[in-house]
């Protein structure tokens, strides 16, 4: 704990520092200093009891504080230290706040000689469009980012300080050199702040009538937001970091050019190619920094409804993830419609596209995929990020461990913590070389040994589709036969997709062999709809009285009919209608209708058949009557999260008798109330809850749907559509 605290310039940045470290006890007393001009807004941060006391004089502000932090703007901070330079104490540590922090250690090295040990350069990126002590708050710096750039001769005890003190305060600390600082904010905040102030600029003194303001939209609103900050911080921030900005002024000049050309030659799919990098790009970084940057989304359900009406949900995501990937490795043009265009999906899709392959789209689930040949993909040049998507990782481990190159693969929060030692194990034995983290997690690291697998004969001590289609891509490329055998069935879409890719595999009761001989002719693929997304409104309809609803157009291969034997063996009435196959896969229209339903033992076989359906069905349980047992589900626990705990707490909250075993759940049918539960970052935990709803008693409020995004992004509207009563609001 500090004793005294002295801020210089309490305004935003100074006035929430203050409040932070008055909340979080990490100081005695805070006092403030300010220039006379300042005198009012320090009487107000006294008022407001930000700090406890304010000085003008700099030698009484400083008097027995132990740490010192500048947070006047950066053009300020060397007259700030040519008055403290007769003050300074080697006891005390100093810091600052600014933006840049070349100019604040060319500031310090100009009036010191050699910048003091005891001084820590410091950066929060954390601000507001407003300024002053009034706009301060206390959580400012909660989840953000504060990078601190010491020099060589910073003391290690006093960054160690700043660092704590940081971190107390709810920041995320980095340490980086003042030069990669200084470079990365440039592109990442002050690039566009001139882009903002410019864009507005040009406007406004093109139409001194304000015709275009006056109608402009939300897009005009959102790109220049940041032009509201304060002009005379950022006339400061830009000339101090100008070297750093000039290069990316010309950069920029050059991709508007581009653009230009674009337009004039009307190359449209260039265009298109351009913009949908960007988005995806952007969505990746969003994705990637999700923890401090997204938004958090809530889902609120009111109690009762029932579902009415028709609807076709989005493609299946299994199929979606493999189209992309054969589609890749065939000779040439593949077409494939029904793509489900959620993130995980659009995972694997970018990877192929950091892979070198040109993929059209996707444009209303349409994608035109110009296939590279088995032999035809190429390094990536960067890491390729998988967000939430196992199955993109799992599957790309095998694909890539035969490749001439190296690749890394990295996912979100909850895929860095699934395990890949089921993968990696039996691709170590087939003499991949991939390295995982200490407990068998990603990110892994795969050095390519083109040429040197070997087929192996693996039995799975898992059912798991995603095993399986690893060891068959692996075995694309490896000498001899790959041979591997299920302990019970899991869903067959990559066998099928090969097959129907014109590629080899034997299928032998519950054993599956390929081997390197073939290749992939490219093959258009119609992407039916997801059971694991229809399955919601399956028991939706099933447990909310009065609904009839028809699902059109889905996949129900047999690998994957799980939910609704297990439905059907509770009572539900579902009819499974127009029966048809396509692309190689069978498709019906389901129609389901209320119908009261009974607790049951689910049959261990169907298991594995159903295995991410489970959430949603224990919500048919907690409707049922009677009790449900589910047992040799012991899988539920390594999904995108522990879906057996977190399922059991959430049922608990709503007051069902739900309790976890270790490899399933006991469910007392009943009524279901209302209450707080958390998904846990799990996109069908957040949509199985809010199908409770239609059967709950009071409203449900369901924490952390983001990642509903990462497998049915039109679920929110569509539940509505069909009557659920759901508003998602957005942090
Ligand atoms: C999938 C297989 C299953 C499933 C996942 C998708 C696939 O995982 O849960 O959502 O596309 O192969 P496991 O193989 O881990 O059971």
């Amino acid at each position: 704990m500090l004793s005294r605290l002295c801020i210089i310039g309490v305004g935003l940045i100074g006035g929430s520092i203050a409040r932070a470290a008055k909340r979080q006890g990490l100081c005695r007393s805070i006092v403030g200093y300010g220039r006379v001009s300042d005198e009012k807004n320090l009487q107000m941060a006294k008022r407001l009891g930000v700090i406890d006391d304010y000085f003008l004089e700099l030698a009484e502000a400083v008097q027995g504080a132990d740490c010192v932090v500048i947070a006047t703007p950066v053009a300020s901070v060397e007259s700030i230290f040519e008055q403290l330079k007769p003050l300074w104490s080697d006891t005390v540590i100093y810091t600052d706040v600014g933006s840049t922090k070349g100019s604040v250690v060319l500031a310090a090295e100009r009036i010191f000689g050699v910048v003091p040990a005891n001084f820590v350069p410091a950066h929060p990126i954390a601000g507001a469009e407003q300024s002053g002590v009034e706009v301060s708050v206390e959580n400012l710096f909660v989840n953000k980012r504060l990078i601190i750039t010491p020099l060589n001769q910073t003391l290690p005890q006093a960054v160690n300080k700043i660092q704590s003190f940081w971190e107390r305060m709810g920041a995320l600390v980095s340490v980086m050199d003042v030069n990669h600082h200084d470079a990365v904010l440039a592109a990442t905040s002050h690039l566009p702040h001139v882009l903002a102030f410019a864009l507005v600029d040009m406007l406004g003194h093109k139409d001194e009538q304000s015709e275009i303001f006056k109608y402009a939209a939300g897009g005009f609103k959102d790109f220049t937001r940041i032009a509201s900050s304060d002009p005379t911080m950022w006339q400061d921030i830009c000339t101090a970091n100008k070297n750093e900005i000039i290069p990316l002024i010309e950069q920029l000049k050059g991709e508007l050019d581009k653009i230009q050309r674009l337009l004039e030659h009307n190359d449209s799919r260039q265009l298109f190619e351009t913009f949908t990098y960007a988005r995806n790009a952007r969505q990746r970084f969003l994705d990637q920094f999700e923890f401090t940057m997204s938004k958090s989304i809530t889902f609120q359900v009111q109690p009762g409804g029932k579902l009415q009406g028709e609807a076709r949900v989005p493609g299946d995501k299994s199929m979606s993830h493999r189209s992309i990937m054969l589609g890749s490795l065939a000779n040439g043009v593949t077409h494939v419609k029904g793509f489900l265009e959620a993130e995980d999906a659009l995972a694997t899709l970018q990877a192929f596209r950091d892979m070198g392959v040109e993929i059209e789209g996707p444009v209303n689930g349409e994608l035109t995929i110009h296939g590279v040949g088995k032999q035809g993909l190429k390094a990536p040049k960067n890491d390729l990020y998988l967000g939430n998507s196992g199955t993109s990782m799992r599957l790309l481990s095998g694909l890539l461990a035969g490749q001439s190159f190296n690749s890394v693969l990295t996912g979100d929060k909850s895929l860095s913590g699934r395990p890949m030692k089921r993968v990696t194990e039996p691709l170590s034995e087939m003499g991949a070389d991939i390295k995982t983290t200490e407990t068998g997690t990603a990110p892994l690291q795969i050095t390519g040994r083109a040429g040197q697998l070997n087929g192996i004969d693996y039995a799975m001590p898992m059912a798991s589709a995603q095993v399986k289609s690893c060891l068959l891509l692996a075995g694309m490329y490896a000498q001899g036969v790959t041979h591997v055998t299920e302990p019970a069935p899991t869903r067959d879409h990559t066998e099928r997709m090969l097959s129907g890719f014109n590629y080899p595999v034997q299928q032998n009761g519950n054993k599956v062999s390929i081997t390197a001989e073939g290749s992939l002719t490219a093959a258009d693929i119609d992407v039916p709809s997801d059971i694991s997304s229809a399955a919601f409104f399956l028991v939706g309809a099933s447990i909310a009285p009065g609904s009839d609803l028809l699902l059109r157009h889905v996949g129900i291969n047999p690998t994957r009919t799980g939910v609704i034997d297990i439905l059907r063996l509770m009572g539900a009435n579902i009819e499974v209608l127009n029966e048809r196959t396509v692309g190689g896969e069978p498709v019906a229209d389901l129609h389901v209708v209320y119908s009261p339903l009974k607790g049951i033992d689910i049959p261990e076989h169907l298991v594995p058949l159903a295995i991410d359906e489970f959430p949603v069905l224990f919500v048919a349980a907690a409707c049922a009557q009677g009790q449900t047992r589910l047992f040799g589900a012991e899988e539920l626990r390594v999904k995108e999260c522990d879906r057996i705990q977190v399922m059991a707490d959430g049922l608990q909250v709503l007051g069902v008798d739900a309790s976890s075993t270790e490899d399933g759940m006991i469910i007392q049918g009943g009524s279901i109330g209302g209450g707080e539960v958390i998904s846990h970052g799990d996109h069908r935990i957040a949509m199985s809850f809010s199908i409770a709803g239609l059967r709950a008693q009071a409203p449900i409020t369901i924490h952390d749907c983001e990642n509903v995004n990462t497998s049915f992004p039109e679920f929110r509207d569509l539940a509505k559509r069909l009557g659920l009563d759901l508003v998602c609001k957005e942090d």
